[in-house]
């Protein structure tokens, strides 16, 4: 499973990288706003940094405004990828930029259908967002599992991006599911890496490999 991490955030995007298992980046309005940036600059200097796909996320709400600001985005760097969210404007949208060899990532996908048109749209990405759903009491799990099903079933290339994911089990829920993709939020990725065992069990090997020494 590829992991992507879901900031606009450089210093994360950098410690994460620095660990060697980043294959991407995604960021959307929020977080952008939370940094407080313009997002053309702000994926710009992601993509200086993460050699993988990065999402940056198109404003409009017509499908040619949509086309328009996906090509100004694609222009960027050539890891740009273009993402709109879930409605008719973008799948027309979509249809033209990945026409033109522009990467689209169609985001908000709460059901396996809207996967469905997205793929057939050429998306390149869906990301359906587990988070949320859990939110109003729907298992985001299963709808990972049914839009890899029916991807699968008719051979769509299409990846699919897990999103809005809240903790480690969201992860297991996609990786279980065999989605393509995870993105992850930094302290999501800090959890993945330690387990009290481990903590436990490198204690113990330090203080015997000490305790040796002195023999
Ligand atoms: O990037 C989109 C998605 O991951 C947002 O997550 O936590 O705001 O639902 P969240």
């Amino acid at each position: 499973m590829k992991i992507f991490i879901d900031t606009a955030n450089l210093d994360m995007i950098k410690e994460i990288n620095s660990w060697g298992i980043l294959d991407g980046v995604t960021t959307n309005p929020s977080l952008i706003a939370k940094e407080g940036v313009d997002v053309r600059a702000r994926v710009k200097e992601i993509a200086e940094i993460v050699n993988g796909p990065i999402s940056a996320e198109a404003m409009s709400m017509t499908c040619d405004e949509m086309v328009k600001e996906g090509r100004e985005l694609a222009k960027i760097h050539p890891n740009i990828n273009v993402k709109l969210p879930m409605c008719v404007e973008s799948l027309k949208a979509t249809k033209i930029l990945s026409s033109e060899g522009i990467k689209v990532n169609v985001t908000l996908i709460f059901s396996p259908l809207q996967a469905l048109l997205a793929a057939k749209a050429g998306a390149a990405f869906v990301s359906p967002f587990i988070g949320r759903l859990d939110d109003i009491g729907q298992f985001g799990g299963d709808l990972v599992a049914q839009i890899m099903t029916i991807l699968e079933n008719y051979g769509y290339e299409t990846e699919v991006i897990a999103a809005s994911i809240r903790g480690p089990n969201h992860v297991l829920e996609a990786a279980l599911n065999g989605c393509d993709i995870a993105t992850i939020p930094y302290d999501t990725l800090k959890k993945m890496v330690s387990h009290p065992k481990t903590d436990e069990g490198i204690q113990k090997f330090i203080a015997d490999y000490e305790k040796s020494k002195k023999n």
